[in-house]
């Protein structure tokens, strides 16, 4: 393990210049869930966007191939195909009724007369079902078969117990990485997890990701309800190295949170998080979130079930609040046209650079 004053630190001059973070997309070259796979119903479309580019998603009928992705504008006069009827594998537009294949081919014109070529098609895109999401790979088609796949091996660990999270949130997708990676910002959670003390163990990077390692300590007072459930950290417990291990990683483009409760005796974390945030508009100022809370289930057979409505209620009163505040950071970004944040922080420096430099630039803002 290194230590965070050692690292190395990638500055603007290196990386061939300053670039403004808030002004850099998300990397199209991965797989990124798009939808849950429920809202997307056998022989219907969903349409969904992707940094402002419209895809449609087309799952057919039962025993006629799985779900696919187009470009979700007709190659006629660009309606949404998502407005279209699925018939077997094909999708028709909903206008003139010109049909798609898979593949995004045009394969029927009805009108077309006979001395006409069949015109070009639209764009398609690899998609995949899993985790209970429906993943797409967004960039150039070429890279889909060799880009690795969000490999979550606790989602069919029967050990766990986990919830799919979906919400759309106004900011840029780097607020909410920096967000859930700083966790000096215990301070806005006060009113549900009391007053804790975050101390930063350890940062470790590479050139796509970057970790770092979290221990927390009580100052003073009870422990809230919430923590002790959501946790299961009782007074007593004491690890082999006496404290609790929290990790969060920043995986271009992925983020994961895992939590190892002091105590436990095992190596299974008590949570495991893992978040996707892709933006929906062209200016990349808004993110649908989506991601999976797994909780290692307490020992006691059933009590997760006992326990669920209200791990709900308290991680949907924590989101809540970072929602609440990254949307307040977009907003002043917005108003103020630059990010003049002064961080001072090693861990978040190192993370924007990171997300800068793995990104790619903005196309000059729409107005
Ligand atoms: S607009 Fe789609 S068929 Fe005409
Ligand atoms: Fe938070």
């Amino acid at each position: 393990m290194s230590s965070v004053h050692t690292l190395h630190r990638i500055d603007a001059t290196e990386r061939g210049g300053p670039r403004d973070l808030r002004r850099t997309g998300l990397h199209p070259d991965h797989w990124y869930p798009l939808a849950r796979a429920r809202d997307l119903k056998p022989g219907k479309t969903l349409g969904v966007t992707f940094g402002g580019e419209p895809i449609v998603l087309v799952r057919p009928l039962e025993g006629q191939g799985d779900v696919f992705a187009l470009e979700d504008r007709c190659a006629h006069r660009q309606v949404p195909l998502h407005l279209g009827v699925v018939k077997g594998d094909r999708l028709l537009c909903s206008y003139h009724c010109w049909a798609y294949n898979r593949s995004g081919k045009c394969i029927n014109v009805p009108y077309l007369d006979e001395k006409q070529t069949l015109p070009n098609g639209v764009r398609s895109y690899a998609a995949r079902e899993q985790y209970g999401f429906i993943f797409v790979f967004t960039g150039n088609q070429a890279l889909a078969e060799t880009t690795p796949f969000p490999d979550l091996p606790t989602y069919s660990n029967p050990a766990y117990k986990h919830r799919l999270l979906d919400r759309t949130i106004n900011c840029h997708y780097s607020f909410m990485h920096e967000n859930l990676m700083d966790m000096n910002h215990q301070f806005l959670h006060r009113s549900l997890m009391g007053s804790i003390r975050p101390t930063l163990l350890d940062v470790r990077e590479g050139d796509d990701w970057l970790e770092a390692d979290y221990t927390f300590s009580r100052a003073a007072g009870k422990q809230p309800l919430g923590e002790r459930f959501m946790i299961g950290r009782g007074k007593h417990d004491v690890a082999k190295d006496g404290h609790d291990l929290m990790t969060i990683r920043t995986g271009y483009p992925y983020q994961t949170l895992k939590f190892w409760t002091a105590g436990s005796g095992t190596d299974q974390p008590a949570l495991d998080l893992w978040n996707a945030y892709m933006p929906t508009d062209v200016d990349q100022r808004a993110n649908q979130t989506y991601g999976l809370i797994m909780i290692r289930k307490p020992g006691i057979p059933g009590m997760i079930h006992l326990l669920w409505p209200f791990i709900h209620w308290f991680t949907e009163g924590i989101f809540g609040q970072d929602r609440e505040i990254v949307e307040a950071e977009q907003r002043a970004y917005d108003q103020q046209g630059a990010d003049r944040n002064q961080e001072i922080f090693p861990a978040i420096q190192r993370l924007k650079d990171l997300l800068t430099r793995r990104g790619v630039p903005l196309p000059p803002r729409q107005g």
